[in-house]
């Protein structure tokens, strides 16, 4: 078997509502499972409506502030949000594994690090978002050092893990309904009020990602200070439009669905691009582009980058309206 490969049971499965489900994987033979680092998250394989098989990642919860708790653990949890426009990895989270069932996973793997060095540490949580930053606050915790959490949602009743937060950071936890405040999340206060020297870790929805990422840059904050993950799989925005992109080397020409991305355009067509995140953060997906304008939605390139024009992260980015682009692929 691949040394990468875990074969998990899941122990336990529950949902505190209707849109997130949690779940307690254990090792089939009940062995410790690898360690896992706070920020971390455990590729799944997960069965789509049409019986393809994919991968799903869902970042690895840990609440105890304890230094060793992640080492050998006896479980893992995850939590998974219901994503009714997507390809359907989610539905068969929430509607298909069960207790008992068993689950393939790949070894933890951390793509969003905490940082060591002074300051202290402000998280920023949107919905189910708050997954990698409850393990980064009970990190700091069990370290010693500061940290505060500002957790958003739609509703108290739609926000995981409430009661193990409160519990963990107790004043250091900001809840922000939306449904009791009026509003969104006032980011601008929530950066005014972070100390000079302290770093900001960000997971929630694109929208959120967006406010934080232009209102720090806007303050001159230093892109080190600001660290992010993008909950979910990128996504294609309201009012967006096929188009037609054209690979140079082979002459293959494709549309592009108003619902897909280049990538799965480029899959579904027999290709076999790279890629990894999935959500514009990694920078494996990079193809050159020939010609066509660009609306870059990928957290990777410049500004410098886009301005030029050459080069697009297809698994999240498009064509402009009305463009077509022609890849050198
Ligand atoms: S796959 Fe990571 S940026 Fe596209």
């Amino acid at each position: 078997m691949d040394p990468n490969t875990l074969q998990l049971l899941v122990a336990e499965a529950w949902s505190p509502h209707p849109l997130i489900r949690v779940f307690r994987l254990r090792a089939e033979d009940g062995a410790a499972l690898p360690p896992f680092e706070a920020g971390a998250h455990l590729r799944v394989r997960v069965t789509l409506a049409d019986a393809t098989v994919d991968w799903r990642q869902y970042s690895l919860v840990n609440f105890a502030p304890v230094r060793n708790a992640t080492v050998a653990p006896a479980e893992y949890l995850i939590a998974v949000r219901k994503e009714a426009e997507g390809r359907g990895g989610s539905r068969y989270m929430h509607e298909r594994l069960q207790a008992g069932d068993r689950l393939v996973a790949e070894r933890p793997r951390n793509d969003f690090p905490l940082h060591t060095g002074p300051g202290g540490t402000v998280l920023v949580a949107g919905g189910i978002g708050v997954t990698p930053l409850a393990s980064m606050a009970a990190r700091r915790k069990a370290e010693g050092l500061p940290v505060q959490l500002h957790y958003a949602g739609a509703s108290r009743d739609a926000m995981a893990f409430l009661p193990e937060l409160q519990a963990l950071l107790g004043d250091a936890l900001h809840v922000h309904a939306d449904a009791e405040r009026g509003g969104p999340l006032d980011i601008a206060a929530v950066l005014d009020a972070v100390p000079a020297g302290d770093r900001l870790y960000v997971c929630g929805p694109k929208p959120m990602l967006d406010a934080v990422l232009a209102q720090t840059q806007a303050r001159g904050w230093a892109h080190d200070r600001v660290h992010f993950e993008l909950f979910n799989a990128p996504a294609v925005e309201e009012g967006d439009q096929p188009f037609e992109i054209e690979l140079a080397q082979s002459g293959q020409r494709f549309t592009v669905a108003a619902d897909q991305t280049i990538l799965d355009c480029l899959i579904a067509n027999g290709c076999d691009p790279l890629h990894d995140c999935n959500r514009g953060e990694c920078g494996v997906c990079a193809v050159p582009v020939l010609d066509g304008e660009i609306d870059h939605r990928d957290y990777v390139l410049s500004a410098r980058e886009k301005a030029a024009g050459n080069v697009i992260q297809v698994c999240i980015s498009r064509a402009a309206p009305g463009a077509r682009l022609v890849l050198d692929i």
